[in-house]
């Protein structure tokens, strides 16, 4: 049987884990959120009260299936602190094996920014998922409630301060020394600033299909 990988990365909120899902009930695989990982150690810190910045290396190594299920990963205060503790190696070192057991077992789809580069770089197939940043912060405005009654006004302001969030985290998820987010050099790049989620997912299993 076939073991295969599909590494998925790319910036925060380019639709990588909405293609990622799909794409791996399509190929009857598992799949996996890497940055749920990150989330759940930034969670952990800020539960401790402990700045991101500090040593989060024990808290990862501690890390339970169980913090994984937790419902508060997706707040704009452990978006900062997943990413901060992300910039550390001992953290970083300390998921490694995880990741890798995970897609070796059966095969898996991962979403992340260093699946490609660094957990899998041998993967079969690698996608690279991007989009403008105002189609990104539009995207998570929505999905995070953006009430769309709002004035004109009030609703591009929103929207602006969800895209300076966003930039600011891939800037800094990109200029990290220790595994930063960037496109392996052979990832196929989808710009989904013009597809829907179908569309998205129909070139993705044409590239999968292409490379295997
Ligand atoms: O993908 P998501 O936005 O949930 O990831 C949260 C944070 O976790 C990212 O901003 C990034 O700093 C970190 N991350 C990472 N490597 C991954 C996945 C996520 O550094 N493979």
């Amino acid at each position: 049987t076939v073991r295969l990988v599909v590494a998925v990365d790319g910036p925060a909120a380019a639709g990588k884990g909405t293609l990622a899902r799909a794409l791996a009930e399509a190929l009857g695989l598992p799949y996996l959120d890497t940055g749920l990982l990150y989330r759940a150690v930034g969670r952990r810190m800020l539960d401790a009260g402990l700045a991101a910045s500090e040593d989060a290396g024990p808290i990862a190594q501690a890390l339970v299936p169980a913090d994984l299920e937790r419902t508060d990963l997706r707040t704009p205060e452990v978006d900062r602190a997943a990413s901060l503790v992300a910039s550390q190696p001992a953290v970083r070192s300390a998921l490694l094996d995880f990741q890798r057991g995970f897609g070796a077992r059966h095969g898996a789809v991962l979403d992340g920014r260093d699946i490609g580069t660094v957990i899998f770089p041998d993967a079969p197939v690698k996608l690279f998922i991007t989009a403008s940043t105002r189609a990104r912060a539009e995207r998570r405005w929505r999905q995070i409630g953006g009430d769309v009654a709002l004035s004109e006004n009030v609703r591009i302001a929103a929207i602006e301060a969800v895209e300076a969030e966003l930039q600011a985290r891939d800037e800094a998820d990109s200029a990290r020394e220790v595994a930063p987010l960037r496109p392996a050099t052979d990832a196929v790049e989808i710009d989904t600033d013009q597809l829907d989620a179908q569309a998205v997912l129909q070139e993705a299993l044409r590239i999968v299909h292409e490379r295997t």
